[in-house]
């Protein structure tokens, strides 16, 4: 963009001088800080043939109204007009010489205020060429004034929790206006107030909302204030004060007849701390033998029936007062296995157990992968012999696998569908899925590859493979038992020739 408006304006300067000869040169945008200085730069490009200059003005043009600011004259000298008198000057010294040379009027403008904000023109009057003129606009900034407070250095939490302003972040007259974030993990909202000023800043306000509670107490907050490219951070942390929070401690529900050394102990949790702690017995007095140290009851002695009772302490801070109960009881005898008694030797027993039950399976596991080997060894052995007679079962068709000899490798390896019990067939999903089509389609060597992995995975299913097998086959003893032989060689069903 800024490229683009530079080459429009090289161009518009190209035509001009070529049209005229001459031009003036200025940059076309300015800004500067309130206070600050900034050089409005102004250069006359005299070319040949060289024209007189008779005049240059310097003009502030806002809301479509002109004012002088300067004027240079080459015989008359040099003139800065009222509301500028003390703080514009020409740059070039040369600009004021009995001589003068006005080739570069720019001027320093010092001291900046808002409603220095508009366009300037640097106008050459010149013969015989006529006017030639350009404009420069001046932007002039605020900084803001930012600053983060706490709306109050302690907040009071409220039992009846209600919503407060915490703290509040501002960035006053800004100019551009800035734009004000929050940072924290505090669970409020914030509000957003703007203000536009006459001089043409702008104060922006927020405020941080919570609900004061124990959990805001320390909490830190973060106000990020964004002026223009630059960020602005301020953070508090939250000083909250809340009634004491209170639990009592120390009994443990096995308070039994002559146990030693019981005490209860009134833990708070208070900002500011607890002043004053004060303990009671519900419809009695607290028994003799209590000692009250400071926010504990110890109680001297053995323990007794005496002792029961629902115990009170009430913790009162500068913020009110809050009272934590515990019903004591009193048992006969310990109703838990006391520390130190039974707990111990359960825990070695258990260990005992672990460690026997690790060291059983150890050697379970070590004889299963024993027999296993053993087993898997014959199988490798008994899987390359039958190995071909596969094949020649597969080119001879499934129908004859169920009259395969005893043990047959296939069925051990490959399961039986439901629905094909019948026939006894493999199972069409491990003979087409896996090993079919690899000994269709590969040669022997990728057969071998695989071979292995085939082999432990018979290895594997070995025991539920045979007893499902001995169950499903029933091999030749049955036939002789079941059936009946016929003169003619034949055996039909026992069951048939009964009916
Ligand atoms: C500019 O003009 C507007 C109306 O055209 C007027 O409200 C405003 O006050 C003028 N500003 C100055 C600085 O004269
Ligand atoms: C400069 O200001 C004038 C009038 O205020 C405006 O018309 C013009 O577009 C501005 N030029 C630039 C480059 O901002
Ligand atoms: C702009 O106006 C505000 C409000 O009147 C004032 O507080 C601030 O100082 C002014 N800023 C400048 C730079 O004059
Ligand atoms: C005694 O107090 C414990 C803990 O408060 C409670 O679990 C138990 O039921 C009480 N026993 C009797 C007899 O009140
Ligand atoms: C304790 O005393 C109050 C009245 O002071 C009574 O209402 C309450 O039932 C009493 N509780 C016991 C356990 O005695
Ligand atoms: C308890 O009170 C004694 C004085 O009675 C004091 O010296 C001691 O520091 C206190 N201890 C605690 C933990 O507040």
């Amino acid at each position: 963009m800024a490229m683009l408006a530079t080459v429009w304006i090289v161009l518009l300067a190209v035509n001009i001088q070529a049209g005229d000869g001459q031009s003036v040169q200025m940059d076309s945008i300015k800004s500067g800080f309130v206070g600050s200085q900034v050089e409005l730069r102004c250069i006359f490009v005299n070319s040949n043939p060289p024209v007189k200059i008779s005049q240059v003005t310097w003009q502030k043009f806002l809301n479509g109204t002109k004012q002088n600011v300067a004027i240079a004259n080459p015989s008359l000298g040099v003139s800065v007009l009222p509301p500028f008198k003390e703080r514009v000057t020409f740059k070039q010294a040369a600009v004021r010489h009995r001589t003068p040379s006005l080739e570069d009027t720019t001027i320093m403008f010092s001291n900046l205020r808002l409603s220095d904000e508009a366009a300037y023109i640097c106008e050459y009057t010149t013969f015989p060429a006529g006017n030639r003129e350009n404009m420069v606009n001046l932007t002039v900034f605020a900084r803001p004034l930012t600053r983060m407070t706490l709306t109050t250095p302690t907040i009071v939490a409220r039992p009846q929790k209600r919503k407060m302003t915490v703290a509040t972040c501002l960035s006053a007259n800004g100019k551009p206006q800035s734009v004000i974030k929050w940072d924290t993990r505090l669970k409020g909202e914030a509000t957003f107030q703007e203000t536009q000023n006459a001089n043409g800043t702008v104060t922006v306000r927020s405020n941080y909302v919570v609900v004061p509670s124990r959990e805001t107490h320390k909490q830190k907050l973060t106000c990020i204030v964004t002026y223009r490219n630059e960020r602005i951070t301020d953070s508090v942390v939250l000083n909250v004060q809340y009634e004491p929070e209170v639990k009592i401690e120390g009994f443990d529900g096995n308070w039994y007849l002559n146990r030693q050394d019981v005490s209860l102990t009134c833990n708070t949790d208070a900002n500011p701390p607890v002043t004053v702690y004060q303990w009671k017995l519900l419809n009695g007095s607290l028994p003799s033998t209590v000692e009250i140290r400071n926010n504990s009851l110890i109680f001297k002695g053995a323990v007794t029936y005496e002792l029961a009772g629902t115990y009170v302490c009430d913790a009162t801070n500068g913020i009110g007062t809050r009272t934590g109960l515990v019903e004591v009881n009193i048992t006969e005898f310990p109703n838990n296995p006391p520390p130190g008694g039974r707990e111990i030797p359960q825990e070695q027993h258990n260990a005992g157990a672990v460690i026997g039950g690790a060291v059983g399976g150890v050697v379970l596991l070590a004889a299963a992968a024993t027999l296993l080997f053993v087993f898997l060894r014959r199988r490798q052995r008994t899987f390359k012999g039958d190995y071909s007679t596969k094949k020649q079962v597969f080119g001879n068709g499934y129908s004859k696998a169920g009259g395969l000899p005893a043990h047959p490798p296939i069925p051990n390896n490959l399961q039986y569908p439901d629905d094909s019990d019948d026939e006894k067939k493999p199972a069409q999903i491990a003979v087409t899925g896996g090993f079919e089509a690899s000994e269709r389609d590969f040669d022997r060597d990728a057969e071998d590859l695989k071979r292995p992995y085939f082999t432990v995975d018979e290895g594997e299913s070995q025991d539920y493979d045979e007893r499902t097998l001995a169950f499903q086959y029933n091999p030749g003893p049955d036939v002789a038992d079941d059936m009946v032989s016929q003169t003619d060689g034949s055996v039909i069903s026992k069951k048939e020739w009964y009916v």
